[in-house]
């Protein structure tokens, strides 16, 4: 029985480890030169022209251009915050625009694309052909390339007090509750981004910014307005009723065709106007 034992263990050995495997392999060989396919032919490249501002402080002398940048979309991501993260990653490191997110929700890359403002991220290149004009947003002073200097917009902000303000404790000491219709009363302002696209779209805001809000700040203030927990409603309003930072608004609903988000800047401050007749 040993001895029957290292014979089979010695023959199945020289098979696997010999000359009898060999022809399996060769066969197996001829078997994959048969299934290969045959080499795929080039996609066709679709090519795209990005013409985008470039402006450099530390070069003062120099004006304001729009600079080409050719793209292959083939190899590039479907929004236009893709095509300048490619453009930057592979052909022009100095290029400078905001991004963080990439969803939609940070607010950040704001910029002017074909005339109109919109999120990077959130916008499409479009698949017409033409050229892709790609502006810092409209009416700002620009830091640097895409980069709008916004520090009047948050400053604003910071002047409406945009947080909960009340001084009456919670009746459990833990959450300031409110009913599904209390709620329901936000829906449609706090989903704003402070991406200021509307503000930057609204010929009001472009003239007369110092005084007057614009429709991103009215928003806001319109979201706690209407929030049923705070108290502070009364000081809200009668800072709002100005002539300038509220009434300058003319209902052209530039505002609300810019916002990425759907929002509508227009019907919030027309519900301020309305709360301050009442
Ligand atoms: S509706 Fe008012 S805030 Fe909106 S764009 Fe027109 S003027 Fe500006
Ligand atoms: S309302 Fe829309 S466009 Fe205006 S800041 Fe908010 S998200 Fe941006
Ligand atoms: S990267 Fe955040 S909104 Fe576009």
């Amino acid at each position: 029985m040993a001895a029957l034992r290292s014979t089979t263990s010695r023959v199945l050995g020289a098979q696997l480890s010999g000359a009898a495997f060999r022809p399996a392999a060769s066969m197996f060989a001829r078997t994959m030169a048969t299934v290969s396919e045959p080499p795929k032919a080039e996609k066709p490249k679709k090519m795209r022209t990005f013409q985008v501002y470039r402006w450099d402080p530390n070069n003062a002398t120099e004006k304001a251009r729009l600079q080409n940048y050719e793209l292959d979309l083939n190899e590039t991501g479907e929004m236009v915050l893709d095509a300048l993260i490619k453009i930057k990653d592979e052909q022009d490191s100095s290029l400078v625009f905001r991004r963080s997110c990439r969803e939609g929700i940070c607010g950040s890359c704001a910029m002017n694309i074909n005339g109109q403002n919109h999120l990077a991220c959130l916008c499409r290149i479009p698949d017409d052909g033409k050229d892709v004009k790609i502006y810092p947003l409209p009416h700002t002073y620009v830091i640097r390339d895409l980069v709008p200097d916004l520090t009047h917009f948050y400053a604003q902000l910071k002047s409406i007090k945009p947080t909960l303000l009340r001084t009456t404790p919670s009746p459990d000491g833990k959450e300031y509750r409110q009913s599904i219709e209390e709620r329901a009363r936000l829906d449609g302002l706090d989903e704003c981004v402070l991406c200021a696209c509307c503000s930057t779209s609204c010929p009001s805001y472009w003239w007369n910014s110092e005084e007057y809000l614009g429709p991103a700040i009215l928003l806001q203030s319109y979201r706690w307005l209407a929030d049923s927990r705070d108290e502070k409603t009364a000081e809200r309003r009668q800072n709002l009723n100005d002539n300038m930072a509220l009434y300058r608004c003319h209902t052209i609903l530039n505002c609300t065709r810019a916002c990425p988000k759907g929002l509508n800047p227009g019907l919030a401050i027309a519900k301020i106007k309305k709360e301050l007749s009442l």
